[in-house]
């Protein structure tokens, strides 16, 4: 490698996320409006050699061993399998996981297994259709469990589900998806909202925490710190009634955990973000169209990575969300 991606505060990226497209089949309430959103063109989306080629440079030449493809919704990309197929026969071979919403996971699990995907994560917020259908606006509760269940029949394992609390809509749950969490096998994790929804309308007052989740998983079951520590990931798990099974916490708001980030970021139309919360991204997609090379494409990587911040900033008074919403990140 020609070096490695890594901050002012020492910090080393190795896990790289990579959005695939910002559109989405669901929406979201806490995520983006009815209508949708003004997504990207055609010609400002990186196609599929483009994504390979820069998953490439990060891989043989700047350290990273983990590829998470994410969105919008990374199963809705024609190419996704290809892709996959192609990361998984770069050398050193990085881990490769997928976040998605489920819908059409059933179907296409075996193929994304055989083109060399190791484990998804899937996001699930409540277990009963009536509340799916107001949360996500469309009614499609059954895919999502069929796409965990065939998820896990392919062996994409540990299926973890993630899980977004909100209050007066879903708060009551974590018991249930707790215990159906434990009774197919899954990881459930739950997420602390964050303010990168499209619409601006994040409100501390109404996120659960994760001091509330906790209390409310006390009265059924009994958690214990997960003796395997966290490492660089944003979930702080608990064994759940002894172990083996886990449940975890993202608590980016009230226990953040930047300190211990190694994360970067390429977006689908070809842009490096340091931080899920970056203000300024830095242009690869440019850089390539117009000639660079791929140690051209790394050295502005590595620029990229330097100017990270110390932290996502969120209780700071000036702290201002970024203008991409987290559709368009990739989570
Ligand atoms: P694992 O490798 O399975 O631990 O994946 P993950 O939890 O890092 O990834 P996933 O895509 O499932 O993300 C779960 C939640 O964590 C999402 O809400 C992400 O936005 C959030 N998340 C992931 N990375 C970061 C991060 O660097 N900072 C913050 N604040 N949240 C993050
Ligand atoms: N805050 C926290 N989590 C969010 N997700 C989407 N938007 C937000 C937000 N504003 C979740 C999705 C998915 C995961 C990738 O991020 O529900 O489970
Ligand atoms: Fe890393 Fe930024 Fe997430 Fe903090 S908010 S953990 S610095 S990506």
């Amino acid at each position: 490698t020609d070096g490695v991606l890594v901050d002012r505060y020492g910090r080393v990226a190795r896990d790289l996320r990579v959005s695939l497209t910002d559109k989405c089949n669901l929406r979201c309430t806490y995520c983006m409006p009815a209508e949708g959103l003004p997504w990207l063109a055609g010609p400002q989306l990186l196609d599929d050699d483009e994504i390979v080629r820069l998953i490439r440079v990060a891989v043989e030449r700047l350290g990273v061993t983990e590829v998470r493809f994410t969105g919008g919704e990374p199963l809705i990309r024609p190419g996704l399998a290809g892709i996959v197929a192609a990361v998984a026969g770069l050398t050193p071979r990085p881990r490769i996981s997928l976040t998605t919403n489920g819908i059409g996971l059933h179907r296409l699990a075996p193929a994304l297994r055989d083109a060399g995907l190791d484990r998804v994560n899937v996001s699930l917020d409540t277990l009963d259709p009536g509340r799916f259908r107001t949360l996500t606006r469309r009614d499609r509760l059954a895919d999502v469990l069929a796409g965990l269940a065939g998820a896990a029949t392919a062996g994409l394992t540990p299926v973890k589900v993630n899980s977004v609390l909100m209050r007066g809509v879903n708060s009551d749950e974590a018991p249930a998806l707790l215990r159906f969490a434990l009774d197919h096998g899954y990881e459930l994790r739950f997420i602390e909202q964050m303010p990168l929804d499209a619409q601006h309308g994040w409100d501390r007052a109404t996120m659960v925490t994760a001091d509330e989740i906790l209390a409310s998983l006390a009265g059924g079951f009994t958690l214990t710190p997960d003796p395997a520590g966290r490492g660089a990931a944003p979930a702080e798990t608990w064994l759940v009634d002894g172990g083996p099974a886990k449940v975890g916490v993202i608590a980016s708001v009230t226990r953040p955990f930047c300190g211990d980030c190694d994360r970067t970021r390429l977006t689908a139309d070809g842009q490096v973000r340091n931080c899920l919360f970056a203000t300024e991204e830095s242009d690869l997609r440019d850089a390539l169209r117009t000639g660079a090379d791929d140690a051209d494409l790394a050295r502005r990587w590595q620029a990229a990575t330097r100017g990270k911040r110390a932290g996502h900033g969120i209780d700071d008074p000036t702290f201002l969300q970024p203008t991409r919403p987290m559709s368009a990140i990739g989570g």
